[in-house]
């Protein structure tokens, strides 16, 4: 057992920790995973607050993920509870305190919230003990709630939260919401700057990007871990990748609208344009001010590359645009970059990018059925795509096809 000084050095240092992650996804799921550690809890959920509501946001359950084969994630649906005293969560917002919760099937008569059973019934779980704690930045601002389910003891018996963890909880509580709130700003950022450099419907555009990203992640994840990459190294390049890989077509900021809108097929000319947005994008972040601009700049470069040396825009200077020395075919193009020669985050991002493009509507293209998307997909192994991470891509079907729900995919 930790004593009081203890857990509160631990609180300190779980806030530091967090307050390094950037992207908000990623820190919703460090955020649960710290909480429940902290307290043993088998279970716990996020909601996060839009306007009168609080949408559940992300979920993890000990003993459904053991009934899943090794590697394999759980898969869960969204939906929005309203901010009022009739659930455990909306009264939680609504009161501003926390819940302490012994026994949700015993609750006692005088409080104004009850316990939805449907989540168990659905869940083919049992909730007992529940600690649900509001999400407030120490501006007073609400971001949503967390809610841990089941307490364990040594002996893996299901007890109610102990109170003595309260205060401890309180302070991450705080330290999470100032952190959640800091990474929506930043995503909220870079979907502006998509907004801009495309053009279009800034609805479709966000959802595109923020598919291609999480996409990403997932077939990294999968990769890396075949690749017995070190668990901590696969953490920190999720986060980095996953921002990169939102603004991976920035450089259309710099196409016209003539070309980008087009509601047909590019002439060759117009093509040839459009592949720039490769190098462009990877101008703007030129300065590499830190990783998360430097891993930016190898995605918008490298994402059009193709495994077999087929892609764009191969190797170039990214000022000039022009062939490097000696990387030059008999016409004086550029050669393209080949298997490895292309990192991994532009590999990544290349399958995620045309899984979605196929999948979806374009000006110049309906959307292909799933199937065919799929097929294209195998048959460019070891073409247009590295085979391992296509490999990757299919041992996460379930979960890619769940963000595609997540993101209203078209
Ligand atoms: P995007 O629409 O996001 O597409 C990304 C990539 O998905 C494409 O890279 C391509 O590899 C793949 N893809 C998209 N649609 C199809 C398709 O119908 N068939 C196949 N086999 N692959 C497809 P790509 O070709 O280098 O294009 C880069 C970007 O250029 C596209 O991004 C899009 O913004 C634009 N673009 C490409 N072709 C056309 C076109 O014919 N008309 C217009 N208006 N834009 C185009
Ligand atoms: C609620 O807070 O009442 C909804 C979530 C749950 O019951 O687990
Ligand atoms: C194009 O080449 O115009 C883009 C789509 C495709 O690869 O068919
Ligand atoms: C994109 O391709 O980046 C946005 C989707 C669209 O073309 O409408
Ligand atoms: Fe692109
Ligand atoms: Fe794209």
């Amino acid at each position: 057992m930790l004593d009081g000084s203890q857990k509160l050095m631990q609180i300190f240092n779980l806030g530091i920790e967090i307050s390094q992650y950037r992207d908000v996804d990623l820190l919703l799921e460090r955020i649960l995973t710290l909480a429940r550690q902290f307290v043993n809890a088998e279970a716990g959920s996020i909601y996060i607050k839009e306007e009168n509501w609080l949408k559940f946001s992300y979920t993890q359950n000990d003993v459904q993920q053991k009934a899943l084969p090794p590697g394999k994630k759980l898969v869960y649906s969204t939906f929005s509870i309203p901010i009022n005293h009739e659930s455990i969560a909306g009264h939680a917002a609504c009161a501003d305190e926390m819940l302490n919760i012994p026994d949700v099937y015993d609750l006692p008569a005088d409080v104004p919230y009850t316990f939805n059973k449907e989540y168990d019934e659905l869940s083919k779980y049992t909730t007992r003990s529940v600690l649900t704690f509001p999400l407030k930045t120490s501006r007073g601002g609400m971001i949503g709630v967390l809610q841990l389910l089941n307490a364990k003891n040594e002996k893996n018996e299901v007890v109610p939260f102990d109170r003595a963890d309260e205060p401890f909880v309180k302070h991450f509580a705080s330290s999470a919401a100032i952190a959640i709130e800091r990474a929506q700003m930043t995503r909220q950022m870079i979907l502006r700057v998509n907004k801009m450099a495309e053009l279009r419907d800034p609805k479709e555009t966000g959802a595109h990007v923020n598919r291609v990203a999480s996409y990403s992640v997932e077939i990294y994840e999968a990769w890396a871990t075949t690749r017995n990459t070190p668990r901590d190294e696969i953490q920190k390049n999720r986060d980095i990748l996953r921002m990169g890989a939102m603004l991976h077509d920035v450089g259309k900021v710099a196409i016209s609208d003539a070309i980008l809108k087009k509601p047909a097929k590019l002439d060759p000319q117009e093509y040839a344009i459009m592949k720039q947005h490769t190098y462009l994008g990877a101008r703007l972040f030129a300065d590499e001010y830190s990783e998360f601009d430097e891993a930016a700049a190898i995605i918008a470069l490298n994402h059009h590359e193709r495994w077999d040396g087929a892609g764009y825009p191969g190797h170039i200077n990214v000022q000039t645009g022009a062939p490097l020395p000696g990387c030059e075919d008999e016409e004086g193009r550029p050669l393209g970059k080949k298997g490895e020669e292309i990192p991994p985050f532009g590999r990544v991002v290349a399958i995620a990018d045309v899984y979605d493009a196929l999948c979806s509507r374009r000006a110049y293209k309906e959307p292909w059925s799933e199937t065919d998307v799929l097929e294209n997909l195998r048959s460019e192994a070891g073409k247009q795509f590295d085979p391992e991470m296509i490999d990757a891509f299919f041992s996460c079907i379930d979960v890619i096809r769940n963000i595609a729900k997540r993101y209203n995919k078209p």
